[in-house]
């Protein structure tokens, strides 16, 4: 059985002190939680080593945003999977499209990014949605599976046990405007016809694939309904410990 994941992406929010005390609220508010879903925090890369210890003994894990795309050395400004490892980082999120539209992140550079986190055993939270004039002139499906593609076809069956895939629309990240069920459906449908055209009907079963854009409690529910929604990306609202809970409180 896949897994449910919720994951908060915390993106250029909260200094250290607030950003302790909200993954402190999560740890205390993650008790209400059965083991139906799995809870991931994606905080600053600064509060990492911190958090990590108010999430010891809880079923909170920890993701970073991003990775560098190089192991080690003369690379100044960034962070490597074998200093994420060594905060007890067990995730890290990749493609973001912020990263993609904003820091100029290509197929080529994710590419090297997965690798290098799976060899130091670190999974993947893989990021891919169309843009708005992508959906208008009705390309959201091919965009999708380029994407996806592009970057999956060079990893194997094995590695995809410890990759996740996140749809996200760009209109609809922190735009309060969210994808309907049907449009999240249809998109996550999509994205398992291709993992299995490549990976087989099992892998692509057991793959989870999470939806983002403007979730929030009020409309998780109905999205996580959805046969092949498992679960979700969150941004704004994982900045509130009550609504980043409520949300995985909906399966
Ligand atoms: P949002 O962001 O929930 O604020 O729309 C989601 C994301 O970008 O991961």
């Amino acid at each position: 059985m896949r897994k449910n994941i919720v994951a908060g992406n915390w993106k250029m929010n909260t200094d250290l002190v607030a950003g302790l005390q909200l993954a402190k609220e999560v740890v205390e508010k993650s008790s209400q939680l059965s083991d139906n879903v799995s809870l991931i925090i994606a905080p600053p890369f600064t509060h990492l080593a911190l958090v990590a210890k108010e999430l010891e003994g809880s079923k909170v894990a920890l993701s970073a945003q991003n990775c560098a795309d190089k192991e080690a050395g003369a690379y100044t400004g960034e962070v490597s999977v074998d200093m994420l490892k060594s905060v007890n980082c067990q995730y890290t999120i990749l493609g973001h499209s912020e990263r993609r539209e904003y820091y100029g992140e290509t197929d080529a550079k994710l590419v090297e990014k997965i690798k290098l986190a799976l060899a130091k055993g670190i999974d993947v939270i893989f990021c891919v949605g169309e843009n708005l004039e992508q959906r208008e002139a009705n390309k959201h499906f091919d965009v999708v599976t380029e994407q996806t593609m592009n970057v999956l076809n060079h990893f194997s069956a094995e590695d995809m046990k410890h990759i996740v895939v996140a749809y996200e629309p760009v209109w609809a990240i922190g735009t309060g405007k969210t994808a309907s069920s049907e449009q999240a459906q249809e998109i996550h449908e999509c994205i398992r016809k291709v993992l299995a055209e490549k990976f087989g009907v099992e892998v692509a079963e057991e793959t989870s694939i999470l939806y983002g854009g403007s979730c929030k409690p009020a409309n998780a529910k109905e999205l996580f309904a959805q046969k092949d929604i498992d679960g979700g990306l969150i941004g704004g609202a994982a900045l509130k410990a009550e609504d980043f809970i409520q949300i995985a409180l909906s399966f």
